[in-house]
């Protein structure tokens, strides 16, 4: 079965995308992974001025079963791209020109000035990419920048610079939300009145990953020291699996790109089935090898095929309807408990008729 896929007029091979992060970390990293069968990726984040970026080591911490040790959550406090904007532009063209039909999709972020954002966006799609994902949800590092999450949960400020790239875009926008906010609902709605194309959710959780209890000190820590990060994997899941759900249910008309979680055919199933139409994955592939793409096409082959979908898109919201008040489920169970006492009534009342019967003939 075919998994293509088309989105805000741009053609899919299939629905699986590597998230910006470590994935899309340089050209060669995204080559291999174009290669080994990914529908799309999105770039690490990036900006005009990289030299302003300055990342610390260790930078990430896990969150472990007892049992397996498995890792279930992930935290990180790594910034965007500190690569220069001049070499990520070659990269990209480069990468255009290599793999025409692969989508490229540019995850951008800015400070709070008009000018920047149009420059950034008129200089990037000169390349060539396929689309933009504006990271107004990042939620660690440059907050004094009122860089990433600091803007995107003020609606007022996703509205202001959504506006601003949707000035000069010649491409599909989608503005990647931060879950870290008492309704997703309110960002997501002020990007698409500024005419976003689509939604990308969710970025990391607010967190902290624990405390070393030999040293005392939050982890990761860096010289002594700490500060709090963005949560993923698969323990995210839920909490995204929630806020895809309410966009997509709030939003019909926008395109809706999920993640938060994912890390197999049948964790993907869940976000197209809340109305997600393409998925992202990073942790996961992180975790988990980005070989994982086969597996993760065939699980989702299967869930289609068994259901009898004829295309991703079919699947698509399928499980939305499925919603409702709480009030309504209250509702739902009387009634039912009802029913089923009526038809304990019916059959009590047949069975004594029936015996009735018996003795009297
Ligand atoms: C190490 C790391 C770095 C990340 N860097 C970025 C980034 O530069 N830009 C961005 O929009 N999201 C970034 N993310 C967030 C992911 O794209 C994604 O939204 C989030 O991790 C949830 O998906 P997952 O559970 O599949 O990882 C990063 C995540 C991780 C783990």
């Amino acid at each position: 079965m075919s998994l293509a896929t088309t989105v805000n007029g741009i053609a899919f091979e299939n629905p699986f995308l590597l998230a910006s992060g470590p994935p899309g970390t340089n050209g060669k990293v995204i080559a291999k992974s174009f290669d080994l069968g990914w529908g799309g990726m999105v770039i690490k984040t990036i900006s005009l001025d990289a030299s302003k970026v300055v990342n610390t080591a260790p930078r990430y911490g896990k969150l472990r079963s007892r049992e397996s040790n498995e890792v279930l959550g992930f935290e990180n406090i790594e910034l965007i791209s500190d690569r220069p904007f001049e070499i990520w532009l070659d990269e990209l063209r480069q990468l255009k020109k290599n793999y025409p039909r692969h989508v490229l999709i540019a995850s951008i972020m800015e400070e709070y000035r008009r000018e920047a954002w149009h420059e950034i966006v008129r200089r990037t799609q000169e390349t060539g990419v396929d689309a933009f994902e504006l990271n107004l949800s990042c939620p660690h590092g440059l907050p004094e920048r009122k860089m990433g999450m600091a803007m995107g949960e003020d609606p007022a400020l996703v509205k202001e610079v959504t506006g601003w790239v949707k000035e000069v875009s010649t491409i599909p926008v989608w503005a990647k939300m931060t879950p870290n906010v008492g309704s997703v609902t309110a960002s997501a709605r002020a990007a698409i009145e500024a005419g976003a194309d689509g939604i990308s959710a969710i970025n990391t959780i607010l967190s902290v990953i624990g405390v070393d209890l030999k040293t005392l000190r939050p982890m990761p820590t860096v010289e002594g020291y700490a500060v709090p990060g963005g949560y993923s994997g698969q323990a995210v899941r839920p909490i995204a699996l929630r806020q895809v759900m309410e966009i997509a249910r709030a939003f019909p008309g926008a395109s809706v790109s999920g993640m938060g979680g994912i890390e197999t055919g049948a964790d993907a199933a869940q976000f197209f089935l809340l109305g997600a139409h393409t998925v992202q994955i990073c942790t996961g592939a992180m975790l988990r090898g980005y070989e994982i793409i086969a597996e993760l096409k065939a699980e989702l082959e299967k869930f289609l095929g068994d259901h009898k979908f004829g295309s991703v898109a079919e699947a698509v919201g399928r499980s939305l309807p499925y919603f409702t008040t709480h009030a309504d489920l209250v509702l739902r169970q009387k009634k039912s408990k009802e029913s089923r006492a009526n038809r304990d009534a019916e059959t009590w009342k047949g069975a004594i008729a029936k015996e009735t019967d018996l003795l009297t003939s």
